[in-house]
């Protein structure tokens, strides 16, 4: 069947099963397929003018199946519009599926690099990966190109996991790096070079594991921010250790010096690049402010997914910059054109002691909220927020000042089975927390992008209001200033 009546067949579906949703845990404002399957963003970049975010999408249904690229544009990074599906599988180079990829401004074309997955034996997920080039005119209809697949197979020393290029130029040159293993299971990120997008040559190993970190790194970007180099990947088979990698896969990054000369990257150790349950498979783009600009899946592979019954399944998370803190660490802040969303603003407080809690009834589903604690003269043992539903839901941010620990527990709001993620703050005077809830997910940024937390939160109670509270002490709220979105 031709490229285009696949992509026909796959909007009739979606308009047909756009209908048929069940709005209860619809996002307000992130960006979802119009109906069924979604995971990593694609294809990040900024071309003529307009954001373009693609996505894994599987337009049948609402699991995981043949992956087609979704695409939405913007032009101010909140409202997306939605474009028509831009790349479905099928074709001798991609047979079985589109996977993960980039995005490129190629001779002033908007050109997607992305995975062919082909089956050997699917019963046994035994599979090839290739990877492939497709050119648009128009920005919107994408054709592949004749020269597919241009990487028709991984370097010798390599398993058959071969996947997600990520792209960009360097000077005149035109770099790839690809998640991979070794043959022995050992997850690394490898690296090629080209003069034309066509041919590629195979330069050598960016960064592998020292053996404690995993099997498979997926997804990786590789960027130079304030002088130093980051390398984000997505490793599959981390070992959980206490507070740290508890979700099924990760999502880290490596920082360190690079020379291009010699494909040498000395780096530091993996830090997780967000301590809440569902962030995946990030990868980021520069726009013309000279901004760092962070997408992720906002799910977890195998986590629960109750809006499959509802004829969806699967988000990304809300536009992030990305800057470089102190000893090497990555922040991460939404952008400031979120405040677009802003309906009505309520300052609850301003300088007000508060010991125990204090509650402000908010019926609203999307929010955003900004408090500040002053931790000075505090003789509380820990402060936080509590999302409140009318009866016993609740989603709850505490930090306890002793040990530095900010918690999200979110038991109470979907997650029954591990509802509970932690992270250890740098000492500070102040406790800044800003929050967007939308309808099925809280992001949380805390004191300036230091630590984000995101999760997907299932709500079935209305919503009682937003409790700050405090425990065995009182604290003072420099700020408390709520927007309905
Ligand atoms: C990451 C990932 C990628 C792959 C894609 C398939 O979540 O497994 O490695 O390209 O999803 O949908």
């Amino acid at each position: 069947m031709l490229t285009t009546t696949r992509i026909q067949n796959a909007e009739e579906k979606l308009s047909k099963a756009s209908q048929e949703i069940n709005n209860r845990y619809r996002l307000g404002y992130h960006i979802m397929a119009p109906a069924n399957w979604i995971n990593d963003p694609n294809g990040l970049i900024q071309f003529n003018g307009e954001y373009h975010v693609f996505y894994q999408h599987h337009p049948y249904d609402e699991n995981w199946g043949p992956m087609h690229w979704g695409h939405v544009k913007s032009k101010d990074l909140v409202h997306w519009e939605h474009c028509r599906v831009a790349l479905a599988p099928g074709d001798a180079c991609d047979k079985d599926g589109c996977f993960s990829g980039s995005g490129v401004d190629h001779d002033g074309k908007l050109t997607l690099i992305y995975t062919g997955h082909h089956y050997i034996d699917k019963e046994k997920d035994l599979f090839y990966q290739n990877q492939n080039i497709a050119v648009s005119q128009d920005g919107v209809t994408f054709e592949k190109v004749g020269e597919n697949p241009v990487i028709a197979e991984p370097p010798a020393d390599s398993s058959h996991h071969f996947r997600d290029p990520k792209v960009w130029k360097h000077d005149d040159t035109w770099y790839m790096i690809l998640g991979n293993s070794t043959k022995d299971d050992v997850g690394r990120v490898i690296l090629y070079r080209s003069s034309d997008l066509r041919n590629w040559e195979y330069i050598g190993v960016l960064a592998q594991s020292d053996g404690t970190l995993g099997y498979m790194w997926e997804c990786p970007d590789f960027f130079e921010l304030d002088g130093k180099y980051v390398l984000l990947i997505s490793p599959q088979g981390i070992e959980e250790k206490g507070d740290l990698y508890k979700n099924l896969f990760q999502t880290g990054y490596l920082v360190g010096e690079y020379d291009y000369n010699t494909n040498k990257f000395e780096h530091g150790s993996f830090t997780e690049l967000d301590n809440g349950h569902d962030f995946y498979a990030v990868q980021t783009f520069l726009d013309d402010k000279g901004r760092r600009i962070a997408i992720g899946w906002m799910d977890m592979w195998e986590s629960d997914m109750p809006t499959k019954a509802d004829g969806w399944c699967g988000a990304l998370t809300l536009p992030r910059v990305v800057t470089m803190g102190s000893n090497n660490k990555l922040l991460m802040n939404p952008v400031e054109e979120l405040a677009l969303l802003r309906e009505t603003e309520h300052e609850v407080s301003t300088n007000q002691i508060i010991s125990g809690s204090y509650l402000a009834e908010i019926k609203e589903e999307l929010l955003e909220i900004k408090a500040t604690f002053d931790l000075k003269n505090t003789s509380a043992q820990s402060v936080g927020i509590k999302i409140r539903g009318i009866e016993q839901e609740e989603a709850v941010l505490t930090y306890q000042l002793d040990h530095q620990k900010l918690t999200l527990d979110c038991s109470k709001l979907g997650k029954e089975k591990d509802g509970v993620r932690n992270t250890i703050l740098e000492e500070s005077d102040q406790l800044s927390v800003h929050v967007f809830i939308d309808r099925s997910s809280i992001e949380v940024f805390v004191n300036n992008g230091q630590a984000t937390m995101t999760s997907r939160i299932y709500p079935r109670e209305e919503r009682l209001g937003i409790e700050l509270f405090t425990e065995n002490g009182d604290v003072k709220i420099e700020e408390f200033t709520y927007w309905k979105l």
